[in-house]
This record gives structure tokens, sequence and C-alpha cells, in this order.
């Protein structure tokens, strides 16, 4: 065993300082969160209540195994935006009968269930991760459709959705809706898409067209019943294989269709771990509110992985990235961390090599970002920045090992993408209250604009305004600020929820098992040409 130490001082006042700020943080986090769980108000809860009818996440509650986690996926979708924080749709990973699967509930109290952009990019973010971890997906439907005044930004491309419920049973994945309420026209091919098809009897409604829409259309006299009631399905069309006589019963049927699955992970589940040596309590103090100020990311590492027992690669080599192998709840990984912030030539060829030894190993590998980006400047444009930065992007771009992102503190610039940022697909990407992630700092983006103005102003012979620079240099600053912090990209869906350090470990390890319900193997090969 390798345990890592601990120079961290809990009786500092830097420590005390760090700590109180991310607590700050994670109150302003809890208020957010609560609204996306307060739905759509007092009012619609109460009538939903009163129509005997139970909130998505008390659906979901009596779906999963009892006393078994749910990780919550996106839970601020849609945070400042017009619309309701968490996108009146609920996604997550849970167990049902010892399986674990990804779940989607809308949420019937916001405007009735229907689907904003955000909602839709919710829904297809929770798609992608139940094909490529392979977990089954369980729907939990009662939406009013399109949400009518945003229909020009989700009609065409909400298409996907009912390709998505398709593609993934082609691949073997199954998939089984449960419907409670309303899911008419484009709604109806959720059910219709779906391998197992569950109805709650008289309030399942699920037809192309509604009665006013048939009278307009044919001129027929209908009801809702008849047109797509549970019954009419499950005795008549057949798109109901099973007859629920209420919300309980139609839960407790979609826990024996799961328990009936046959399915199994691709890999065993690791033997129980121990866990690490140091309080994951600890990682509240460890991140400055100052994220210039740098931290040692071992101390992290050390109240993240088994036993705290970590063993570094090439620890002398590009000090400012830490480099290592662990386990975590049982899963072997491979760590990249930054540690000083910048990276450098050496960090970056040392990411490269680790990452494809990681990949002929076929060990997943973990990003924890604190980084603000790759080194500028002349010296290292001579000594092949550009180069060697384009080796680390290649490899995490062309890696065939899952990816773990966290974003603890900085994640500026090509670091950011380097690092296995959103777009370079990790399986999960997380963040912490204490992170920020933009193109670059605000002082710094704040302070190029002003010297490109400047520049421009002296190229057309015109004065500059001092005064009126300073103003604006504000608020750019401003502006990219808080467009850089974790509640407004969570927002936008460009990670997969802000979490409490403290859960980082259960989080990062839930992950792993999901991740390990589908086969992976690392790249032997097939990088780009790795310039030299
Ligand atoms: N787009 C935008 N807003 C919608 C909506 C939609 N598709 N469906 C419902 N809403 C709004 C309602 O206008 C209402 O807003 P308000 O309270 O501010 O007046 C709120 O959501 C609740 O709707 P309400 O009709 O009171 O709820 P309900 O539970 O009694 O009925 C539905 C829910 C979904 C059955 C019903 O609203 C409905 O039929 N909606 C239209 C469905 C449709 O045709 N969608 C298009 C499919 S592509």
């Amino acid at each position: 065993m390798t345990v890592l130490g601990t120079g961290l001082d809990t009786a500092s006042p830097e420590y005390a300082e760090n700590r109180a700020a991310l607590l700050a943080k994670l109150d302003e986090l809890a208020a957010e969160q609560a609204k996306a769980v307060g739905g759509g108000g007092e009012k619609y809860v109460e009538r939903h209540r009163k129509r005997g009818k139970l909130l998505a996440r008390e659906r979901i509650e009596l779906l999963l195994d009892p006393d078994t986690p749910f990780l919550e996926l996106s839970p601020l979708a849609a945070w400042g935006s017009d619309y309701q924080v968490g996108a009146s749709l609920v996604t997550g990973i849970g167990v049902i009968e010892g399986v674990e699967c990804l779940i989607t509930a809308n949420d019937p109290t916001v405007r009735g269930g229907a689907s904003n952009p955000w909602t839709l990019k919710k829904a297809l973010r929770a798609n992608e991760i139940a094909y490529a971890n392979r977990l089954p997906v369980v729907s939990l439907v009662e939406s009013g459709g399109a949400d009518l005044p945003s229909q020009k930004e989700i009609f065409i491309p909400g298409g996907a959705l009912f390709k998505d419920i398709t593609r993934l049973s082609a691949a073997g994945i199954p998939t089984v809706a449960v419907v409670f309420g309303n899911s008419t026209a484009g709604g109806a091919y959720v059910p219709g898409m779906s391998d197992h098809v569950i109805m709650v009897k008289e309030r399942a409604k699920v037809f192309l067209g509604g009665p006013p829409l048939v009278k307009m259309a044919t001129g027929e006299e209908s009801d809702d019943e008849s047109l797509g009631g549970a019954e009419m399905h499950a005795r008549t069309s057949g798109l109901a294989d099973y007859f629920a006589v209420d919300e309980p019963d139609a839960l407790r049927q979609a826990r024996r269709v799961v328990a009936r699955l046959n399915w199994r992970k691709a890999h065993a589940d690791p033997p129980i771990a121990d866990p690490p040596k140091y309080d994951e309590d600890e990682l509240l103090g460890i991140v400055p509110g100052d994220l210039k100020v740098p931290f040692d990311p071992r101390e992290v590492i050390a109240r993240l992985v088994d036993g705290s027992d970590f063993d570094e690669f090439k620890p002398l080599y590009g000090p400012s990235l830490t480099t290592g192998w662990a386990r975590l709840h049982g899963y072997p990984v491979g760590i990249l961390a930054n540690a000083q912030g910048v990276l450098f030539s050496e960090e970056s060829q040392k990411a490269a090599q680790f990452i494809q030894l990681a990949n002929q190993r076929d060990i997943p590998l973990l990003f924890l970002h604190n980084t603000t980006g790759y080194m500028v400047g002349k010296e290292y444009e001579q000594g092949g920045i550009i180069k060697h930065g384009a080796m680390m992007i290649n490899a995490v771009s062309n890696s065939r090992v899952p990816h773990l992102s966290v974003l603890m503190g900085a994640s500026y610039g090509a670091g950011h993408y380097g690092m296995c940022g959103r777009a370079y697909d990790p399986r999960f990407l997380f963040a912490w209250p204490s992170a920020k992630s933009a193109v670059m700092g605000p002082q710094q983006l704040a302070g190029v604009l002003s010297i490109v103005a400047r520049a421009s102003a002296a190229a057309k012979g015109q004065p500059y305004d001092d005064e009126a620079d300073a103003g604006l240099r504000a608020m750019v600053e401003q502006q990219i600020e808080s467009e850089s912090l974790p509640m407004f990209l969570s927002g936008r869906l460009y990670d997969d929820g802000v979490i409490d350090p403290r859960d980082t470990r259960t989080v990062l390890g839930q992950c792993l098992s999901a991740i390990h319900t589908a086969p992976y193997e690392g790249a032997r090969g097939g990088f780009g040409v790795f310039r030299m």
C-alpha cells in the first residue's frame, strides 16, 4: 500500500475560511435544488394531490428498491432561463429489483409536464447516458407534450427522443414506459416505441389526437377513454401490455417487468472496499475561495480513493499535473488532477502517456479539474506547447476507456478540453460549487477586450475613452464571472449536476457501477497522429 499522507491543517484559518465559503455556496445550491423539488409550486402540487396522484419523485421512490440511493442528474436544468428550475423532468440512476436503471419522470405540476428546450436537452442527455452505459430505461410518463409557445425550438430536434428509444431497443437495452396521465400527440410515441408498456386505469390518455382535434379533423365525436384509455389499449389496441388499477399498482408492475428482464452487467461488482483514511468532510476545506491560490490535489485524492492508497506516476516530471493509479469503491481508476493550475509541455506529454497506459490496461480515467489552461508566452510557444497540448487532447479524444470528470476549481481555456470537458464525452461530469469554467478568467477576458479595443482605436487614429473603458471592463468582468459559475453552467446542461464535495466518492462510485454495466475496452492504437 502507498497511503497518501496529509498536510491539511484543519485548525488553520485558511481551512475555516475555505469551509465557510463552500458551505455558503452549498446553501445557495440547496435553495435552487429545492425549487426543482417544489415543481410547479403549492397550487399545482395541491391540485395534483387532490386528483389522487403521486408526485414525480414519489413515483420514483416507489419504483426503486427500498432504501437504495437515487443519483439525480441535471437537477438544475433550466436554471437562469425563463423556465422552472429542473425543466419539468426528473432524471437519474436508481436500482430496481437489483438492476441499475436510467429513470425519467415528467413533473406534471410544471405546465402540465410540458417539454421546453431544457427538458429536451435533459431528456436527450439521459438517453445518451443510458446508451453509453447500457442501462435499461424506465419512463414515468405524464406530460402535456411540447411546451407550445417554445415549439419552434423543440419540435424538429425533439424527434430524436423517439428515435433514441427505438435505438436503445435495437441495441438490446430494455425500455419500459409507465403511463400515468397525458401522453398525447408526439408523447404517444414514448409508449409507442418502448419495449414494455404499463398504463394506469382511467388516468392514461394515449392518443395521437384528443377529442377536440378529432372533431376538427374528421367530425367524429369521441371521448378520452375510447380514444386512448388504459382499458382500451390493454383490451383493444394492444398498445398496453399491462393494465394497472392505480399508480402504486403500475409501479409494482414496472418492478416486476424489470425483475424479468434477465439483465446482467458486463462486469461483476467488486468486493466491498476500504473507505479513505481521511474524513470526506474535510473536502470542504481544501479548495480556496480565491481560485488563484493553488491547492494540492493529493489532499482531495486522499479523501476519495479506497484506503487513500495512490501510486503516483511520474511524480517528479511535470509536477503541475498529478497522475496515478488507485481504486474507488473497488473499481480501478487512473487519476489526472491539476496541481498548480497551469499545464506546461511536460504535463501535457505526461498526460498523453498516462492516458495511453490506461487504455492498454482497460482502466477508467478520472479527471479532477483545477486548471487555468495551457501555458502561454514566447518560451513556451517556442518549446512547442501547442504540439504538446494537442498531444494531450488527441489522447483524451481517442481514448476508449470510460472517463469521469469533476470540476473542483478552475476549468479554463483548452485546459478544460485536455482534462476531458463536456465536449469530450466523459461518461459523467460533475462540478463542485467552488468550480468556475470559461474560455479564460473574467479579469483576463475583460483585459484582452480592452487591449484589442485600444489597439483598434489607435489604428483608426481615434482617441480612446479611458473612463468608458473602465466601465466596460467592470461590466464584462461581472458578466463573465456570472456565466462561469456552476449553477449557470448546470442550467445549460454543461454538466450532469453540481454536487456537494462530501458526496463525490459516493457519486463517483454510483457512476463507476453504472459504467460497468456495459463492456469496454481501451484503445490499443487508433490515436490521431501525435506531433513530436
Ligand atoms: N404547453 C404550454 N403550456 C401548457 C401545456 C403545453 N403543452 N400544457 C399545459 N400547459 C399549461 C396550461 O396552460 C396551464 O397553465 P396555467 O395554469 O398558467 O393556466 C398549466 O400548464 C396546467 O395545465 P392544466 O390544463 O391546468 O393542467 P391539467 O393537469 O388539468 O391538464 C394537460 C394537463 C396536459 C392534459 C392539458 O393541459 C393539455 O391537454 N395540454 C395540451 C396538450 C397538447 O395538446 N400538447 C401538444 C402536444 S404536441
